[in-house]
C-alpha cells in the first residue's frame, strides 16, 4: 500500500529539458554565489532590504565603506536562481568601486556581465541593484558617513 510502482512512475509527466536555459556563467554564480552572508554590526555602514511584490522574493544586502569605496559587500537572497546569480554578480561588480560609481550600476550591467539571462528572469536582476541602492542610501543617511568622519 502506498508504494510507487514503476508503472506509476511511467505515468508521471515527462519533461524534455530545462524549462529555462541559464548559461554557464549564470549557473556558476547560482551554484557558487560570491559574497554570500552578512557583515557584522561593526562592519556594516549601510544595509538594504528589498522585496519584489510580484514574486515575493527578498534580498538583504550589507556594505562596508572605507574612504568612499565599497570595501566589503555581502548579501542574503530569499529568491529564485536568477535573483541569486544576478545578486552574486552585482556584488562582484560593486566590490572595490567608489560609492558614486556603484550607484551607477544598472540591472542591464549585471545581465550583460553574466552574458545574458532568460527574458522572463530579467526582472530578477533588479532585486540586487535595488538592495545596493537601499544600502547606499542607508550609508548616506549618516550611519557610515558618521563613522568615516570619526564622529
Ligand atoms: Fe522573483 Fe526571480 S522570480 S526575483
Amino acid at each position: 500500500m502506498g508504494s510507487v510502482t514503476s508503472k506509476e512512475n511511467a505515468e508521471q509527466p515527462e519533461y524534455s529539458g530545462p524549462v529555462l536555459f541559464y548559461n554557464d556563467t549564470v549557473v556558476d554564480h547560482f551554484v557558487n554565489p560570491r559574497n554570500v552572508g552578512e557583515l557584522t554590526e561593526s562592519e556594516t555602514d549601510g544595509y538594504g532590504l528589498v522585496g519584489d511584490p510580484s514574486c515575493g522574493d527578498q534580498m538583504k544586502l550589507w556594505i562596508s565603506v572605507r574612504s568612499g569605496r565599497i570595501e566589503k559587500i555581502a548579501f542574503k537572497s530569499y529568491g529564485c536562481p536568477g535573483a541569486i546569480a544576478t545578486s552574486s554578480m552585482l556584488t562582484d561588480l560593486a566590490r572595490g568601486r567608489s560609492v558614486e560609481d556603484a550607484k551607477r550600476i544598472t540591472d542591464d550591467d549585471v545581465v550583460e556581465a553574466l552574458g545574458g539571462i532568460p527574458e522572463r528572469k530579467k526582472h530578477c536582476s533588479l532585486l540586487g541593484v535595488m538592495a545596493l541602492q537601499a544600502a547606499i542610501k542607508d550609508w548616506e543617511a549618516g550611519r557610515g558617513l558618521k563613522k568615516e568622519s570619526g564622529a
